[in-house]
This record gives structure tokens, sequence and C-alpha cells, in this order.
């Protein structure tokens, strides 16, 4: 007889795990099935997002930084470092120690919740009022039951057409973490978030990186403001960055030639080591065998939802980036918790409106809310506070004075409507942005907060203070 469960999930990533765990607090049996596995073959829980995404760019991009500044900062500080060399190779050691300690977690957190974990892929059989049987494949196959199941299979690199990954020369996010030489010339196609944060590492590390991105405009998404202090940041720090080009054609042999032309329409033709392609990510569908148990998918092939993350077969459920929304791990954590919540016959909940974005860029960039043009094209008045990092103590003692805050609020009711940040620890800082949202803050009552001396965060305060036009210290 197959084994029974009240949940199984499919996918073992951020949003897979997290609502595999909260089913389990909340008295459900659950199964999670993932097919992640390590180069030796071992299971690695925690998909692209521990395993080539989120945890090891993060590690690279801490490592690579630590590096930048024994280069460019140390002596500004009075330490001289004679001899200074890159050990790259214990620096992807470390990035895979890391990744490894994070799989190892997840492994502890499910038998400590009592979680069966399942190695293989795993594909929808059939569906009837008493549940649903999930067929897995791995080394053997096995069929089990389930009164419920989250469809968590997270998303996959997206190819360029006509230069498909070879893995050597043509790389994706996972290559683009891996490369064992710094390239002497990197070209990324894509100026998106991993295009940006993986370009930044190979700089540090001394390659020339060279960005071919498609739109007019960089970083679309961010109040205008801010893209426009992040694209003067990267020009400084010599990431060539070319927007508005058609990529025309990809010749891979002992090096990768892209030619393709610029926004003004002339012709070029750039040669390059290694070549990352960062154009975004497809929902992955298949092996699921959706169409056959009669799973929709939505016309950018992500399976439709409600705003419940309820598939239209009952007592199916799917989250994360497999889903529509922004691709993002702490999006799918949440949307992963609601479900199992809702299966347990509870309250579940997702405030869409505040999930902050953060690019961890040197400089940082964090954003929640609408931006200025958002809230221009939707005709709400509004009064905005900037504060720079150069006016804020702790930044200068950091030597990293880039960026400001910026605070958005009602014009009439002084709710703060968004909040963006260019500079040290944006990612950190953000928090108090999202906390203040979700309360329904006004600018005023950041205003009046006491924020610790020296801190960042009193550029938050200035900001909101700036709103009402008495920012102290500028
Ligand atoms: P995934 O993490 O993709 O996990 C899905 C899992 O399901 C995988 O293990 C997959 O192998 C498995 N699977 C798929 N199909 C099946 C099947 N049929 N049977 C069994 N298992 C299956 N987001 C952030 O919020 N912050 C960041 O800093 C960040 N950095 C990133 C950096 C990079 C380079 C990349 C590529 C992404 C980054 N992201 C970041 C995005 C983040 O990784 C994703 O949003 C997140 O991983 C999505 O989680 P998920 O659980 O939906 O899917
Ligand atoms: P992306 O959607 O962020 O950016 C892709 C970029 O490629 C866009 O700017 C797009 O205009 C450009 N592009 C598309 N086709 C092109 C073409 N043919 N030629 C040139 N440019 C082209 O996607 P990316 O960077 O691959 O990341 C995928 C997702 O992973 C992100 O959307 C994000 O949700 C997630 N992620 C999140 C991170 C974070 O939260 N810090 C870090 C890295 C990834």
């Amino acid at each position: 007889m197959s084994k029974s469960f009240d949940v199984i999930v499919i996918g073992g990533g951020p949003g897979g795990y997290i609502a595999a765990i909260r089913a389990a607090q909340l008295g459900l049996k659950t199964a999670c099935i993932d097919d992640w596995s390590t180069l030796d073959g071992k299971p690695a829980l925690g998909g692209t997002c521990t395993n080539v995404g989120c945890i090891p760019s993060k590690a690279l991009l801490q490592s690579s930084e630590h590096y930048d500044h024994a280069v460019h900062s140390f002596a500004e500080h009075g330490i001289r470092v004679k001899g200074l060399g890159l050990d790259l190779a214990q620096m992807l050691a470390r990035k895979e120690k890391v990744v490894a300690q994070n799989n190892d977690g997840i492994v502890f957190l499910f038998r400590k919740n009592k979680i069966e974990s399942f190695h293989g892929r795993g594909s929808l059989v059939k569906g009837g009022a008493a549940g649903w049987e999930v067929r897995v494949s791995g080394k053997s196959e096995e069929i089990l039951a389930a009164k419920h199941v989250i469809v968590a299979t997270g998303s996959s690199p997206r190819a360029l057409p006509g230069a498909d990954f070879d893995h050597k020369l043509i790389l994706d996010n996972a290559g683009a973490l891996a490369i064992p030489e710094v390239p002497k010339r990197l070209g990324v196609i894509g100026a998106g978030v991993v295009g940006l944060e993986l370009g930044s590492v190979w700089r540090r590390l001394g390659a020339d990186v060279t960005i071919l991105e498609a739109l007019p405009d960089l970083l679309g998404a961010a109040d205008e403001q801010i893209a426009k202090e992040a694209s003067r940041a990267f020009a400084k720090q010599g990431l060539a960055i070319h927007t508005g080009v058609n990529i025309t054609k990809v010749t891979a042999r002992k090096s990768v030639t892209v030619e393709y032309t610029d926004s003004a329409g002339a012709v070029q033709s750039a040669t390059f080591d290694k070549l990352i392609v960062a154009i975004g990510r497809v929902a992955n569908t298949r092996g699921l065998n959706a169409e056959a148990v009669g799973l929709k998918l939505d016309a950018r092939g992500c399976i439709e939802v409600d705003d419940e993350c309820r598939t239209n077969l009952p007592n199916v459920w799917a989250i994360g980036d497999v889903v529509r929304g922004p691709m993002l791990a702490h999006k799918a954590e949440e949307e992963g918790v609601a479900v199992a919540e809702r299966i347990a016959g509870r309250h579940g909940h997702v405030d869409f409106n505040t999930v902050p974005w953060v690019i961890y860029t040197a400089p940082e960039i964090a954003w929640v809310g609408k931006t200025e043009q958002q809230l221009k094209a939707a005709g709400v008045g509004f009064r905005a506070g900037t504060f720079p990092f150069m006016a804020n103590g702790r930044a200068r003692a950091l030597g990293d004075t880039t960026g400001m805050v910026k605070i958005l609020a009602d014009a009439s009711t002084d709710r703060i409507l968004g909040v963006h940040i260019i500079g040290p620890m944006a990612s950190e800082l953000i928090a108090e942005a999202v906390v203040a949202m979700e309360f329904s803050a006004s600018a005023e009552d950041i205003a009046l907060i006491c924020h610790a001396h020296p801190s960042l965060s009193e550029a938050v305060k200035e900001a909101a203070l700036a709103v009402d036009k008495r920012a102290l210290n500028l």
C-alpha cells in the first residue's frame, strides 16, 4: 500500500521546505519530494536559492567585497597589506561550504519536524475526492498518497534563443557562480538582478565586465532617481553597461563572440572568455504531468493560481517561482506558510504590496512599495523626502557614503507609500520601512521614533523628517 500523508510538497526550495515545516508544525503529516542533487548525486535540499541562487551569490559577493576593500580601501584606513593575493579556489570552496551548511540545516529541520523527505522527481498521478497520488521517480519509483499537494517546483534559467547554455563558455547562474579562473573578458547578457550581482562579483575579482541589456534603461522596476544613482556608481566601478542593445548572433568556439546592434542602431561585436546569460527565468512545470491531470498553466507557462495559491484542481496548491508574481525567495516562503495555514483551516495571509526587493550590489539597492513614477502615473499626490548617506555620521565612519534614503508619503494623509534606499546595508535598513508600511505608518511616525546614533538607520529617520522639510543634519 502507498504511504499516505496529509500534505505532499513537491519541491524543496524556500517555498517548499518552509511550507513543509509550517504544515508539520500545524500537526499535518507531511512529505517533501525534491530532485536536487549535488555533483556526486547526493540530495541537496534548498532548491535554487540554497544551491545556485541567493546563498552562494551572497557568499561570493561578501568574499569579493572583502577582496575589493583590501585592494582599494584598506590603505585609506591605515592598513598596509603586503603580498595580497586572490585564492579563487578557496573562495569557491568557502561558498560551497556555506551552501552545504544550509543544505544540512534543512535536513535537520525536516528531522526535527518529522517531515519525510524523498529524493526524486514528483509527478501528479490522479485526483479524486479522497485525495491525490504522487509518483516519486528517483533511484527507485514509489507512489505516495495525500489529501493536499503543494507544488513548489521553482524556476530555471531562460536560454537566449540561438545560444544554448554549453556550461563551458555560455553560462547560466550555476556556472556563473563556479568559474574556476577569473575571466579576463566577461560578457553578461541582461542587466537584471543576476547580471548586476554576478557581474559585480567578477568585476571586483579583476574581470573586464561588459553587460548588454535590451531595455533602454537600467533597473526599470526601481525608482528612477535611485536607478540613476546606481548607474553612476556602477560606471565608477568599471562595469560597462550598454542598454538598448539587440543581440543578433552568439558564436562560441574558443571564446564567445556576441554580435548586436547598439542603442543607436550601429552594428557591434564583442568577444569574451566567458558569457553569462541572465535574461530571466521560466517556471518548472515539466515532468509534473500537468497536462494529463488537467493542471492549468497561464500564458507565461506558470501554474495558474488565485490570490490564495489555489490551482484549478481541488486540494492542489502552487507557490513560489512556479506561479505569478516576483521570483523572490521570501515571497515563496510567505506563500508557503500561508498555504499551510489554509490547509490546516486557519487564515493565511501574504501582503504582496509590502514584499521588499533587494539587489546586493555595492551600493546595495532596496525598495518597498510604490516608486515616484508609479504614483505619478496613478495620479496620487505625494511628498518626497530624501537624505544622502554623505550626511550620515556612521556612513562616513564606514567610508561608504554613496546613496540615499527616499521616502514617499501620501500628500494628504502622510501615510508611507514607498521607501527606496541605495547605499550601505540597504538590505537591512529596508526592514524598518516594511514594518512601517505593514502598520500603515506615516512618515511622521518614523520621524518621531528614536534611532540609535551613530547608525545608518538615522538616514531613514532623516528622510522621514525631510518629507516635512525638516531634516536636521542637512
Ligand atoms: P526553487 O528554489 O527553484 O526550488 C524548487 C525545487 O524544486 C528545486 O530543488 C527543484 O530542483 C525542485 N523540483 C522541480 N521540479 C521538481 C519535481 N517535479 N519533483 C521534485 N522536485 C522538483 N531571491 C531572493 O529573494 N533573494 C536573493 O538574494 C536571491 N538571489 C538569487 C540569486 C540567483 C543567482 C538566482 C538565480 C536567484 C536568486 N533569487 C533570490 C531568487 C530565488 O532563488 C527564488 O525566488 C527562489 O529560489 C524560489 O523558491 P522556490 O521554492 O519557488 O523554487
Ligand atoms: P531579471 O528579470 O531580473 O533580468 C533580466 C534582464 O535581462 C532584464 O533587464 C531584461 O530586460 C534583460 N533581457 C531579456 N532578454 C534580453 C535579451 N535578449 N538581450 C539582452 N537583455 C535581455 O532576470 P535575472 O537577472 O535572470 O534574474 C531572475 C530572477 O531571479 C529575478 O527576476 C529575481 O526575481 C531573482 N533574483 C533575485 C535576486 C535578489 O533578490 N537579490 C538576485 C538574483 C535573482
